[in-house]
């Protein structure tokens, strides 16, 4: 697409505080103000507060990995949207991972969603297919469920969507650029539908799945791809950066 290119670090269960501020640092010293991408970063909980502080004034945005639905009460463990709102502007809701380990559906991520936008964050919504799906042609009936059950009801279009084919994740093996450029077109389309064109059109699609200094490029180029979820390469320095630069 044309619009701003939009990279985002998914950190994972990944760094303690002063990992965290070691990484961020070096983020931020190695970012040109001049590259025309918007940089996201998205630690764990617990270094969130931190970063806001560092990264104030400059490029680097901040998400969370998850966010829980209801407002406040006794839920052990969880994080309200209410109480992120005021320290990152992004959230991911619906990483294949917390629907794997942690029982998210299609409803769980609809509900986050929706408390998400309410609070004024920007979720990033991943979908995606898993390898048996893949095999069996299923890619694009899963991920068409994915987007309509888990939008159903929402109206507006403050958000990103990242398509990651689980296979993908974590394996070394992206999809090529022209698979991920058509299944991100199936969910143009969807999103169409459900927005209008011309919001649709303003969605940014982000591609996740052992993206890499190697193959941002190529990614980048296909017109449905406006950006990164990036997993393992955004846990060092040198390569997240040159994931920006590139980008950029
Ligand atoms: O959220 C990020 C994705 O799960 C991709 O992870 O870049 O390590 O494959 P990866």
């Amino acid at each position: 697409g044309n619009k701003t290119p939009v990279i985002a670090g998914n950190w994972k269960m990944h760094t303690t505080l002063s990992e965290a501020v070691d990484l961020v640092t070096k983020i931020g010293q190695g970012t040109d103000k001049g590259w025309r991408v918007e940089t996201i970063v998205c630690p764990p909980f617990i270094s969130l507060a931190k970063l806001k502080e560092l990264t104030a004034g400059t490029p680097i945005e901040l998400g969370a990995q998850d966010v829980f639905y209801e407002e406040i009460g006794a839920y052990t463990g969880e994080i309200s949207p209410g109480m992120l709102s005021g320290l990152c502007r992004y959230v991911i809701v619906g990483h294949s991972e917390r629907r794997m380990y942690f029982c998210e559906t299609d409803e769980t991520v609809n509900r986050k969603l929706k408390a998400s936008i309410k609070h004024g964050l920007r979720p990033i919504m991943c979908v995606g297919e898993n390898l048996t799906e893949n095999e069996s042609s299923n890619a694009e009936s899963v991920i068409s469920r994915q987007i309509k059950e888990g939008l159903k009801g929402i109206e507006s279009a403050e958000l990103l969507i990242a398509y990651e084919p689980i296979w993908a994740i974590g394996t070394g093996k992206a999809a090529t650029a022209a698979y991920a450029n058509n299944i991100m077109g199936l969910i143009r389309n969807l999103l169409k539908g459900l927005f209008g064109s011309e919001a649709a059109l303003n969605i940014p699609l982000l591609y996740g799945g052992s993206v890499n200094a190697s193959n941002i490029t190529e990614l980048l180029s296909q017109p449905e791809v406006d950006g990164a979820l990036v997993g393992g390469a955004s846990l060092k320095a040198d390569q997240f950066l040159s994931i920006l630069k590139q980008a950029g």
